[in-house]
């Protein structure tokens, strides 16, 4: 990187002490100032569904104590929105209060892939997919940084579970690596840039991120680009040295005393070139650049403005599940009574626990919201019916609501996650629902058939156990402090539900993909299902699901028509494009929101791929009868998978099937694609397979003619054998020199060898 000139002229004012010094924070929060130089400190605060600024010596992992900040919903939720307009919005108004409160960078946006749905930080994470944890993340970077605030893209990489996570080594092979944990942070820093990225706690494949030169340097500044600095996760760094040799930056919190003092030593020993140093300070001198460029009064904020914005985010991520009867939305006239059930319903869950806990401006109770929004002469009960703490079945509260039930017309049941099943710092070790919500919830559907579930949860829980109860379900995610205005505007129509599955919502947690390989143990994970994670693996061993990825019904209803493909440049010119378009119809009486989803198969792959993967997404907000035209545009690398043998991305022409439709199993519209790519160079030697010479026109023919034919021009030794080919067609061709009569010998190998090299030029 070169450094911004006055960096330049201040490196060679610093000592090297100095230098040390400002790739440490200076404290919790902060960087190190150089006051001699007039080089500020800038202050760094969590979030990114919210702002979390503790004061300067604030406890870190206790909750209290942040100044009170909007809780726009979590990145479980945001990431069910499938908006990249929202999500925007809600990073613009995150980088208002960071600006209003002196914060320079926000830490997050976290886009790590949900591979297990136990992973104790799911809440905080978007998606099983890429794509779509990319598109989305890269949305919250644009939208806080446009307010001139940082953002600190994370957990660079491979941070998929909380057990062990300061020391696991997530083992994992590289074209999984590419096409599914890096694949989101590439989009995120190619496309939006963010002026930091936080390195993640473990290993990866052995070597801590924090020193992980081929994660760091190789892959994000040199392949991908990245401008901007490297920080560590709060406390991700145990070799100073080795972690600036690979590429990180700042440490955080800083080990003052000690990581400084073995910089120092480093550069006066010869084990660190100066040079590293200088490149890191040039880092850390732009970033401090870019948080004080902004000179404008800090804006003035509107809290109400925010908790609306919060409030209609939260409509937009709720998915509906199921809807029999259409008993949703509720229509609820003078005279009727609503039993609202469930402790959720009253004191709300809303936000998960850790370093991303906001302490919020206020907060929506469900019951209050439903109670001043139904009309007049309307009736809305409540029990509690359930105690949070606990999972023990309080008899009094269950017979309570029982009874309510039976007395009312429409039961609303809120059952969820009580904040101690999941947090930051540890996973989960099953995905049910508390025993007392389900025991209670079959007793409620015997009182009364016609009811709803809404949830209140983080992570993925199971279904399969207790949705036959309720007619309708209706996934809230953990919403924000405005969850329980949305969840009331959703159930009584004046938001129409459009939300859909970011993660797929298995049947029991031993169908998973990863089930067998997670958490893993000894220091180790193995990323055993490969690229198969989520539907990847779920479409692949065709398990059935309770709820497929990109799943979510709407009071409306779409139709898909007229899907298009048109192919414009050649992949061998670099300009390949493919324009898909698709017409989508809203064809129900009332307004609403379609996520249009585009997945990709590849027909003929040589390798193993998923049977389909999503490639783009459109949301389109459609009147009674619109109709809209939708449409995407795919490159070359939307059909490459990641090959270890080239060590780069490859599109292998032949035969694709692009589909759209309403989720990754209702697939409305396929059409079948041909793509034309020149074939991939092979280079055929002695270690190369009789098989793989015949396969290649050229070795095949040098084969051929080495091999010779007899006088009627049947060929001779091996390939006059066609019996023989089969069994030993896949020992090398230098294998087979040993074997008599087959009409390659050692000289023969090595004149094929020289041959198809000098053909290949
Ligand atoms: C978390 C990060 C967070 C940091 C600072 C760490 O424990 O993993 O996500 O930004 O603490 O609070």
């Amino acid at each position: 990187m070169s450094a911004p000139s006055n960096a330049s002229s201040l490196i060679s004012q610093l000592t090297v002490e100095e230098k040390a010094s400002l790739c440490l924070g200076a404290n919790f929060w902060r960087t190190a100032p150089v006051e001699r130089l007039g080089i500020p400190a800038i202050m760094v605060s969590d979030g990114p569904h919210g702002l979390r600024k503790q004061p300067d010596e604030g406890d870190h992992a206790g909750i209290s104590g942040s100044v009170p900040a909007t809780c726009f919903p979590t990145a479980s939720a945001l990431g069910s929105s499938w908006d990249p307009q929202l999500v925007r919005r809600v990073g613009e108004a995150v980088g208002r209060e960071a600006r209003a409160q002196g914060v320079a960078v926000v830490l997050g946006p976290g886009i790590n892939i949900k591979r297990s749905p136990l992973c104790g930080r799911n809440f905080e994470y978007i998606s099983e997919d890429p794509v779509l944890s990319g598109a989305l993340g890269a949305a919250m970077i644009e939208g806080l940084q446009s307010q001139g605030v940082g953002t600190s893209l994370k957990h660079y990489a491979a941070n998929n579970q909380e057990t062990d996570r300061l020391r696991v080594s997530a083992d994992v092979d590289e074209r999984t690596l590419r096409e599914i944990y890096l694949a989101g942070f590439e989009y995120a820093v190619t496309r939006a840039r963010p002026w930091t990225v936080m390195c993640s706690y473990n290993k990866i494949n052995g070597t801590y991120s924090s020193e992980n030169h081929w994660l760091l340097t190789t892959v994000l500044r040199g392949e991908w680009g990245f401008d901007g600095l490297v920080v560590s996760d709060w406390g991700a760094v145990h070799d100073r040295v080795a972690a600036l040799a690979a590429g990180l930056d700042l440490e955080m919190p800083p080990n003052l005393g000690v990581s400084d003092a073995a910089i120092v030593t480093a550069v006066r020993t010869g084990q660190l070139d100066e040079a590293v140093l200088d490149a890191t300070v040039a880092r850390v001198l732009r970033l401090v650049d870019r948080a004080t460029a902004n000179t404008q009064p800090p804006p003035i904020l509107d809290a109400d403005a925010h908790h609306a914005l919060a409030r209609a985010t939260a409509t937009e991520c709720a998915v509906l599940l199921k809807n029999e009867d259409d008993l949703l939305p509720l229509h609820p006239a003078a005279g009727d009574n609503i039993a609202v059930i469930g402790e959720f319903a009253r004191t709300p869950r809303y936000q998960g626990a850790g370093s991303s806990q906001v302490n919020p401006t206020r907060v929506d109770v469900a019951l209050d919201e439903l109670r001043s929004a139904v009309p007049d002469g309307v009736e809305v009960s409540f029990a509690a019916g359930y105690g949070i703490g606990s999972t023990d079945r309080d008899e009094e509260l269950a017979a309570e609501a029982v009874a309510l039930a039976g007395r009312a017309g429409t039961v609303v049941v809120f059952l969820g996650l009580p904040a101690a099943d999941e947090s930051e710092g540890f996973d989960r070790t099953h995905m049910d629902l508390p025993d007392n919500q389900r025991a209670l919830l079959s007793r409620l559907a015997e009182a009364n058939p016609n009811l709803v579930v809404v949830l209140a949860n983080g992570s993925a829980v199971r279904l399969s156990n207790w949705e036959q109860h309720a007619k309708a379900v209706l996934e809230c995610w953990l919403s924000g402090q405005a969850a329980g205005g949305a969840a009331a505007d959703l159930l009584l129509g004046a938001a129409n539900p459009s939300g859909r599955l970011a993660e797929t919502l298995p049947l029991r947690l031993e169908d998973n993909p990863s089930y067998l390989n997670f958490p893993g143990e000894a220091g180790h994970v193995r990323y055993g299902e490969g690229v198969f994670v989520g539907y990847r693996g779920y479409d692949a061993l065709g398990r059935p699901v309770s709820y497929p990825f990109g799943h979510g019904l709407s009071y409306t209803s779409f139709a898909y028509a007229d899907l298009t493909t048109t192919v414009a440049g050649r992949h061998q010119d670099g300009d390949l494009v493919v324009t898909v378009t698709c017409q989508v119809t809203n064809t129900g009486d009332r307004r609403g929101k379609e996520v249009v989803q585009l997945y990709v198969r590849d027909c003929e792959a040589p390798v193993a791929r998923p049977v389909r993967e999503l490639k783009a997404f459109a949301k389109v907000d459609l009147d009674p009868g619109e109709t809209t035209v939708v449409d995407f545009s795919l490159t070359a690398r939307d059909f490459s998978y990641w090959s270890t043998k080239v060590g780069d991305w490859v599109l292998e022409g032949g035969a694709f099937e692009l589909a759209v439709g309403a989720s990754s199993r209702d697939l409305r519209l396929t059409a079948a694609l041909d793509i034309d790519a020149p074939p991939l160079p092979t280079r055929l030697d002695g270690m190369s397979t009789l098989q793989e010479w015949l396969a290649d026109p050229t070795g095949s023919a040098l084969l051929r003619k080495a091999i010779g034919a007899d006088e009627a021009g049947r060929p001779k030794g091996i390939l006059g054998n066609e019996e023989l080919m089969k069994v030993i067609g896949n020992f090398p061709i230098s294998s087979l020199a040993a074997f008599p009569g087959l009409g390659i010998g050692h000289s023969t190998v090595r004149a094929l060898t020289d041959e198809a090299s000098a053909a290949r030029g």
